[in-house]
């Protein structure tokens, strides 16, 4: 595949401008546009407003400072915090110190040693804060504490999507007037891309006791919020797409290199000893990939095969292969952007919802694992993928197989933007004016191949 860096880089950022080759000058321009202001790059367009918020709620003023509870929401559709989970940062103000935490634990004590009796459970000027594990004893619990750092997507499942701890603060501030906001926020889910903003005074959250009959309200709340940007995060894309369809034999694989080839020289073969041999599939520590030898050596490659025409619908068959052995995805889910999809009518055993970022606009939705069935999408091997198929109605207006409409134009997994193949090598509609759909069977033999050999 003949295409160079920066036709790959276009593609990769800004794959709709790149659909017709003439227009990739203006992809250029899109490329020059985020170089050149790089606030603009934490934007998702898929999600407008998504965002992690970090709220602090004084609850009570201690003789030299404060208790705060401090939770924070996955307000983003699609992007969860994954294991081994979030990890929190800030700079304190002033010469603060933490007497203790509950629900959670700083990562390093740091230099107390001018503290006689009580010493604090951190003094150090940087804290650097991360979840408890699951099941530590009830007194270090706090509500939505305790789950290793793990946070669900606000679309899949709001519930989940909360994190919080309790931190007591000394020689710090007694009094609104008097407290001074902790600043430079960071936060690492778990890998960088994320960027914090200052924190804010904002209207003190109001607490409703369980009965309902009793308000009450923090003594002062302070709010943070840190957005996404997968150009941060890094530098490849970490998932690539490849096509095929009923009415072309050519199947359109991955990018050369989609994912960088960096990993290239200690991949594993799928076919040899190596991917057997015992605590090959340990995660580490830096959550270093190691993946099976492919030709575009991504983690992830989601396959779309449109594989059925019917009179008013058509079927597309969507597949997700993991090529890390060191991964299992916990809560998975796939965005995808096609205009069809404002009228899905039937998704088999996958779950979805629409995503809705303009009222007007209803091309994009997310596909997650069913609770229990398939939502763990297992390290490489013969169990690291997931299927599922779609049904969609046609709408006669705008409908047709040509030019590779057919194929979606962004696909996310777990977030992240998968680079998707050159429009010029999509399986073009044979040019004869009624389709001579390849016999299915063959077809769903090729693609079965496809998905066990690339
Ligand atoms: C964060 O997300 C919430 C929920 O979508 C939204 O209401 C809020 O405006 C967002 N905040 C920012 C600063 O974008
Ligand atoms: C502060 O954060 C909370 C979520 O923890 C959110 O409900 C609230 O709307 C935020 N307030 C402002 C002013 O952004
Ligand atoms: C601080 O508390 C006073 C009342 O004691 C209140 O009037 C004021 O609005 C509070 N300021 C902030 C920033 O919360
Ligand atoms: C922390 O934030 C302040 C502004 O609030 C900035 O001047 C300073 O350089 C930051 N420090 C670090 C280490 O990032
Ligand atoms: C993935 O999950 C399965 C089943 O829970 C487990 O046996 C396997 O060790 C896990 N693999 C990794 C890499 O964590
Ligand atoms: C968007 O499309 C889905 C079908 O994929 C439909 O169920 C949903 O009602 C539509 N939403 C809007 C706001 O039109
Ligand atoms: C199938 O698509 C490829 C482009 O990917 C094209 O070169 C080829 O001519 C198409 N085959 C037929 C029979 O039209």
């Amino acid at each position: 595949m003949g295409f160079d860096q920066s036709t790959e880089t276009c593609y990769y950022r800004c794959p709709r401008c790149c659909l017709f080759p003439g227009m990739k000058s203006i992809c250029g321009l899109v490329v020059l546009f985020l170089v050149v202001l790089p606030s603009a790059v934490a934007y998702d367009p898929l999600d407008p407003t998504g965002n992690i918020t970090i709220k602090w709620d004084i609850v009570s003023w201690t003789a030299d400072g404060y208790v705060a509870a401090v939770t924070m929401s996955n307000f983003q559709m699609y992007r969860s915090i994954v294991s081994p989970g979030w990890t929190l940062g800030w700079q304190w103000a002033k010469k603060e110190v933490i007497w203790s935490m509950v629900g959670a634990q700083t990562t390093e004590q740091g230099d107390c040693s001018k503290f006689k009796g009580n010493v604090p459970h951190c003094c150090m000027r940087k804290p650097v804060v991360v979840d408890l594990l699951p099941g530590v004893p009830y007194n270090q619990q706090f509500s939505n504490c305790c789950k290793a750092g793990v946070m669900s997507a606000w679309g899949q499942d709001p519930t989940s999507s909360v994190s919080a701890f309790q931190v007591s603060v000394g020689l710090a501030g007694t009094s609104n007037k008097t407290v001074k906001l902790p600043t430079n926020f960071t936060l690492l889910g778990p890998g960088p891309g994320y960027t914090c903003g200052p924190a804010k005074v904002v209207p003190s959250t109001v607490y409703l006791s369980p009965d309902r009959r009793r308000k009450t309200q923090a003594l002062m709340t302070w709010n943070v919020t840190c957005t996404y940007s997968q150009f941060l995060a890094s530098r490849n894309p970490s998932c690539c797409v490849s096509f095929s369809s009923f009415y072309n034999e050519t199947i359109t694989p991955c990018p050369k290199c989609a994912c960088g080839c960096q990993n290239k020289n200690n991949c594993v073969m799928s076919d040899s000893k190596q991917a057997h041999r015992k605590g090959i599939n340990t995660p580490r520590k830096d959550n270093s990939p190691l993946l099976q030898c492919t030709h575009h050596m991504c983690p992830i490659r989601v396959h779309w095969h449109v594989k059925l025409n019917y009179k008013d619908y058509w079927r597309v068959k969507i597949a997700i292969t993991n090529f890390n052995y060191r991964m299992n995805y916990t809560q998975w889910t796939l965005v995808a952007q096609h205009p069809n999809l404002n009228s899905v009518t039937q998704v088999f055993s996958f779950d979805y919802k629409p995503l809705v970022p303009y009222e007007a606009i209803n091309d994009t939705g997310m596909f997650y694992g069913m609770k229990f069935y398939n939502d763990l999408l297992m390290e490489a091997g013969p169990q690291g993928n997931v299927q599922s198929e779609v049904l969609l109605g046609k709408n006669k207006d705008t409908f047709t197989f040509k030019q590779g409409w057919a194929f979606p134009r962004k696909v996310y997994f777990n977030g992240d933007e998968c680079l998707l193949p050159p429009p010029d090598t999509y399986p073009f509609l044979p040019n004869s004016a009624y389709i001579n759909p390849i016999a299915i069977s063959t077809m769903e033999v090729l693609v079965l191949m496809f998905m066990l050999i690339l």
